[in-house]
C-alpha cells in the first residue's frame, strides 16, 4: 500500500522557521527519511506540502483512488481551523495519524484545540523531527503487508 504524508502551510520553511520551536531539520530532510523508512519496508511513498487548504483537501480525495492505505499529516496551522480538511479526511475515510513537531499543548492556548485529533488513529507531537519518524512506525505497522 501507499503511505501519504501531507504538509500544511509553512512547513516549506523547516530549517529556517522559528528554530528554537521547530528545530533545524528542514522538510526534504524529513521527506528522504520517511521516503527511505517506508520503501525500506516494502511501501510506496508520496508527500505533498502545500500553504493553500484547498490543495489539501484535493489531494485527500484523490487518495481514495490511489492505492493510500494510511496518512500522516501536520495539518500545521490549519489544525485549529479547518473544518474542510477534517470533513476530507472523514470522507475518503482512510486512517491517518496527527503529527506535530512542537507539543501545541504547551503553546498559546488557540493551539490547545484540533479539528483533527477525535478522527485521528493516534496523535504524535513535541518531539522535533522525531514526531514524524515515530508517527511513521505506527502507520507502517498498521499498513497491509506488500503484497
Ligand atoms: C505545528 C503546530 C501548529 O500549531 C503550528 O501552526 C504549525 C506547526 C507543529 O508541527 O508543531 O505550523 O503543526
Amino acid at each position: 500500500a501507499q503511505l501519504l504524508a501531507l504538509h500544511g502551510p509553512n512547513l516549506n520553511l523547516l530549517g529556517t522557521r522559528e528554530p528554537e520551536v521547530y528545530g533545524r531539520t528542514t522538510l526534504a530532510e524529513i521527506d528522504a527519511d520517511l521516503r527511505a523508512r517506508t520503501e525500506a519496508a516494502g511501501h510506496a511513498y508520496a508527500s505533498l506540502q502545500s500553504n493553500a487548504e484547498h490543495v489539501l483537501v484535493e489531494r485527500i480525495q484523490a487518495a481514495r483512488g490511489d492505492g493510500t492505505g494510511f496518512i500522516l499529516i501536520n495539518p500545521a496551522a490549519f489544525t485549529h481551523t479547518s473544518v474542510a480538511i477534517r470533513d476530507a479526511l472523514a470522507a475518503v475515510a482512510i486512517p491517518f495519524i496527527e503529527v506535530h513537531l512542537s507539543n501545541p499543548h504547551r503553546r498559546e492556548p488557540f493551539r490547545h484545540t484540533s479539528y483533527f485529533s477525535d478522527l485521528a488513529t493516534g496523535v504524535v507531537c513535541g518531539f522535533g523531527a522525531d514526531s514524524y519518524r515515530y508517527a511513521l512506525d505506527a502507520a507502517l505497522r498498521r499498513l497491509a503487508p506488500p503484497s
